[in-house]
């Protein structure tokens, strides 16, 4: 019989081959210093691209000052326990009531975790009799979520409503003969490629086909729709979203989640979502430093207005410049460049060792094998000092690359990869 681990000693997986080439640098980086628009790299200061900080909250002295009262009030561990056990809080349903007006919907409950609360949450929703269709390019949150689904599940192809109008029929013959439901599940904003999830197509199919649909807006919250309430609020349809999801890890700079829906749906399922009846509650630290974030969110409409300056200034800049930015709807900005992995792995090198330039890097199995993908995330607390010295510096890597200067540069890595 074989030994669980001989597979992990001989194969580290698509990406894990890269490892010793590039953990500490390309995956596994450090960056150091306050965060902000400027850090330090390896001792170099660099302009940080790669940071869902979208409002610029993450250092914002109000924040820093709220955040450390309630450190020096309740500590970190406070309270303990589960929320259903004695974890719960007047300001936990505070937060909740406060989340639930600002993205427009009658209820909320707090996620210890983003990524837990959406598998969970997938999970609550649906019985084995009911099917899931769902956007192929799904965060893995969503996917994780679907696989612990005993019934049916379809995806349909990314964006793509005729696809997605083909499964529903397949769906509902199925639902029809299972007794069951039917949960659609797509993203606000696509967060590698930027592009904004047809909710409004989708919420159009309603008409014609009886579903629920879930959205996760972890991009879209903060930074789209006029108050800032998400991608639903953008496209006019917020209302037609049967459960609304977001993390506190980007616009509100912190760590948590929450789910919004009819006070019915959410009163299922703060009873049914197995992350949160068997973790300890949100960490009162957090609910505090979220209150703060989310009243920042309200009354501060600039900081998303210094976002968009940023993102104006980097999308077109980077256009005028011929640059491919996709498809992009949101502040996510991708560049497309055409090279293979050890190429990008020395066009980024270039970037932060003489540009100061540091954003992150895709490449295959993520995106299709001979592109790179530059995947910038700009904010309030930048420049336009920063956007201009990008492009500069973009410019100039683009000129290296069709030259071939990172074709030769990268032989010494394929050599090393025996590739
Ligand atoms: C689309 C999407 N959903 C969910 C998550 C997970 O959220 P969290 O970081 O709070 O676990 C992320 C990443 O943060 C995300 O990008």
């Amino acid at each position: 019989m074989k030994d669980l681990f001989a597979k992990i000693y001989k194969d580290k997986g698509p990406l894990g081959k890269w490892a010793s080439q590039a953990e500490g640098y390309f995956v596994f980086p450090k960056l150091e210093g306050e965060i902000s628009n400027r850090m330090k790299f390896q001792g170099k200061d660099v302009i940080t691209w790669s940071i869902n900080d979208y409002l610029g909250l993450a250092n914002h002295p109000e924040v820093r000052k709220i955040d450390a009262e309630a450190a020096e009030k309740y500590g970190s561990a406070y309270p303990m326990g589960a929320r259903m056990m004695s974890g719960h809080t007047d300001l936990h349903e505070q937060l909740q009531n406060e989340l639930a007006a600002f993205v427009n919907k009658e209820a909320a409950y707090l996620l210890n975790f983003g990524y837990q609360g959406m598998v969970s949450t997938v999970d609550a929703l649906v019985s084995k009799d009911d099917i899931i269709v769902y956007d192929v390019d799904s965060h893995a949150c969503i996917i994780d979520g679907v696989r612990l689904h005993m019934g049916k599940r379809f995806t349909f192809k990314h964006n793509d409503i005729e696809s997605l109008e083909k499964n529903l029929e397949r769906a509902t013959k199925m639902a029809e003969q299972t007794g069951g439901g039917i949960l659609v599940i797509s993203e606000g904003v696509f967060g590698m490629r930027g592009e904004q999830g047809k909710l409004k197509e989708i919420v159009a199919l309603k008409k014609k086909y009886n579903f629920r649909l879930f959205v996760d807006d972890a991009h879209g919250f903060g930074t789209l729709g006029k108050t800032g309430a998400g991608a639903g609020e953008e496209q006019g349809v917020q209302d037609e979203i049967d459960v609304y999801f977001a993390t506190f890890a980007k616009s509100m700079a912190s760590t948590g989640a929450f789910i919004a829906a009819d006070k019915e749906i959410i009163d299922y399922l703060k009873y049914n979502l197995r992350s949160q009846m068997f973790a300890k509650s949100l960490q009162m630290q957090l609910v505090v430093g979220a209150l703060k974030r989310l009243d920042m969110l309200r009354t501060m409409p600039e900081l998303k207005e210094n976002l968009w300056k940023i993102v104006n200034a980097l999308q077109s800049g980077l256009k005028e410049r011929g640059f491919d930015i996709g498809t992009t709807q949101s502040c996510v900005t991708p560049v497309y460049l055409k090279g293979s992995i050890p190429e990008a792995m020395a066009l980024v090198k270039d970037l932060r060792e003489n540009h100061g330039i540091f954003c992150s890097i895709v490449v295959y199995p993520v995106i299709p094998k001979g592109l790179i993908l530059l995947r910038m995330i700009p904010t309030a607390s930048h420049t336009l000092q920063d956007v201009e010295e990008t492009l500069e510096a973009f410019s100039a890597i683009r000129t290296r690359l069709e030259d071939g200067t990172y074709k030769r540069l990268s032989a010494a890595v394929m050599a090393a990869m025996g590739e």
